[in-house]
């Protein structure tokens, strides 16, 4: 397995792997690889033939006040995992090959952003667009894979891809937690021992809400309260959203029908700002 720092690399690879015939998956991630990435290398590595793992802390998608200088980076660690998962490919820039000097063009959406994270975090989905763009670009993959945890990223990426005609697959991975329930993020390292024990609120009430929902229950108002109040018990938790929306547009609904999404945005302490949802067809 190779790590390259230049988009001419990557190029030069998937060139003469194109060459052969064989088919191409991307992995884009921010490094700091667990065991919810290593889920969709699998998939990558059991669908196509090369698999290409993007490891890029995007500086365009944080916001001034949010946590890019202390996002955490392991590149030996994360080359190493890719290699046991079977990548073939390590994309690894830095900021300055991404964005040269001059940059000014952006990907951007409007209605799907202006719900749940994207209110919070104003420039967060324009940031991922651009650079989710740029690395289809430079790869060029038969097939890319995103976590089902970041959700409303998820269907974003699915929409830009569908209006833009971009030419590949976007595969949605479950999300996967750890032994208690927490779902597993690199921001999941932020927390003080306290931290931790408090955040298992966040899936406690995904668990909750679910049960509501499959039990019947049809009033999102009622679903969000119950976990609202069930996120309130932990003195950390400070909720930033608990919404049920339809999983396509994003926007809130009156009664659970269709596919909805019902994603909760919570932060501990100062420690971290963490995400979970569920994803229901009813
Ligand atoms: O989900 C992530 O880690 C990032 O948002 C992504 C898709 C790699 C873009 O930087």
């Amino acid at each position: 397995m190779k790590i390259v720092k230049t988009i001419q690399e990557v190029r030069n690879e998937v060139k003469s792997w194109r060459k052969e015939g064989l088919t191409v998956g991307l992995v884009p991630t921010m490094g700091y690889l667990h065991e919810g990435h290593k889920s969709l290398i699998d998939r990558a590595v059991s669908e196509c033939d090369r698999v290409v793992v993007s490891d890029f802390v995007n500086p365009m998608q944080f916001g001034p006040t949010e946590d890019l200088a202390s996002y955490p980076r392991d590149i030996d660690a994360d080359a190493k995992l890719c290699e046991a998962a079977g990548a073939n490919l390590i994309f690894h820039p830095e900021p300055e090959e991404m964005y040269k000097d001059g940059f000014c063009s952006f990907v951007d959406m409007t209605g799907l952003t202006n719900a749940l994270c994207g209110l919070s975090r104003p420039v967060h989905f324009r940031g991922v667009c651009t650079v989710v763009s740029k690395l289809f670009n430079i790869v060029q993959p038969d097939k890319a894979y995103f976590g089902e945890k970041d959700a409303q990223q998820l269907a974003v990426v699915k929409r830009m891809v569908k209006d833009l005609n971009m030419p590949l697959e976007i595969v949605g991975c479950p999300i996967i937690r750890e032994a208690d329930g927490l779902a597993k993020s690199s921001r999941n390292t932020y927390l003080s021992e306290e931290g931790r024990k408090q955040a298992v609120i966040l899936s406690k009430s995904i668990f909750l809400g679910k049960k509501m929902v499959e039990d019947g229950e049809r009033d999102p108002e009622k679903v969000k309260k119950a976990m609202r109040d069930l996120i309130e018990t932990q003195p950390m938790a400070k909720i930033d959203y608990v919404e049920i929306v339809d999983n396509t547009t994003m926007q809130s609904i009156e009664k659970i029908e269709g596919e909805i999404l019902c994603a909760i945005a919570v932060k501990i302490g100062d420690e971290a700002r963490l995400i979970d949802n569920f994803i229901l067809k009813i």
